[in-house]
């Protein structure tokens, strides 16, 4: 979008990439999962977080927890609302990958348009992104409801819910895709693994 302010200018760090990458011993990379409520982003990408740490590699996990509780608690669930979240959270995730941080983001981030804003800023910036879909299946996801949401949304008491009265854009062509009905907590954390060894990200 446009830049509402005249008179600002970049500022450069005096501190390399290299230099950054060597003394935090990761690269950063921006890790993305997508997929419904329930489908399992965070328990990945919480399980994902310690074992990266285990092996010395800094990440950082953002959610909702951290996000719509305060950078965005002025956006709700309307499409708008949505992708203004997406765009935000998209913009922190570069800043986090550009301190040579591995940010795990964990939203369902339904719109097509939106993540491929985000990896469009990464590659703008020469940041590592890696989309991963929870292709979890609806039936999977309505069957944990661990908060309770889907027998709400199903009563009509939450609008604009995902998967059953707003739409979910299934990824075209993620890096990985999991679904985690019938995969546990530790083989989805090893496939990931073994992709970010493979693609010399950790
Ligand atoms: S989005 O679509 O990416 O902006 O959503 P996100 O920021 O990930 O927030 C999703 C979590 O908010 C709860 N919640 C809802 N989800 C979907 N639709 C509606 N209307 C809604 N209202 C509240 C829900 O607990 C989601 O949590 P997760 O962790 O995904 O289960």
């Amino acid at each position: 979008g446009e830049i509402k302010s005249s008179n600002i200018f970049w500022s450069h760090s005096s501190v390399s990439k290299e230099e950054r990458q060597k003394v935090l011993g990761t690269k950063g990379a921006t890790i993305w999962f997508t997929g419904l409520s329930g489908s399992g982003k965070s328990t990945l990408a919480t399980a994902l977080e310690k074992k990266l740490f285990e092996i010395g590699k800094p990440s950082y996990i953002l959610d909702g927890d951290n996000i719509r509780f305060g950078l965005n608690k002025d956006l709700g669930f309307s499409a708008k609302d949505r992708n203004e979240n997406i765009r935000r959270i998209s913009e922190v995730c570069r800043l986090f990958a550009d301190a040579s941080v591995i940010c795990l983001s964990c939203f369902i981030s339904p719109y097509l348009s939106d993540r491929q804003q985000a990896r469009d800023m990464h590659q703008q910036s020469g940041l590592d992104f890696i989309e991963i879909y929870v292709s979890t299946p609806i039936e999977t996801a309505e069957s944990r409801d661990p908060k309770g949401l889907y027998k709400k949304a199903r009563a009509g008491i939450i609008p604009e819910f995902t998967g059953i009265s707003a739409p979910y854009e299934a990824p075209v062509n993620p890096e990985i895709s999991l679904d985690t009905t019938d995969l546990s907590v530790e083989q989805g954390v090893d496939e990931i693994i073994q992709y970010l060894k493979k693609h010399e990200i950790i």
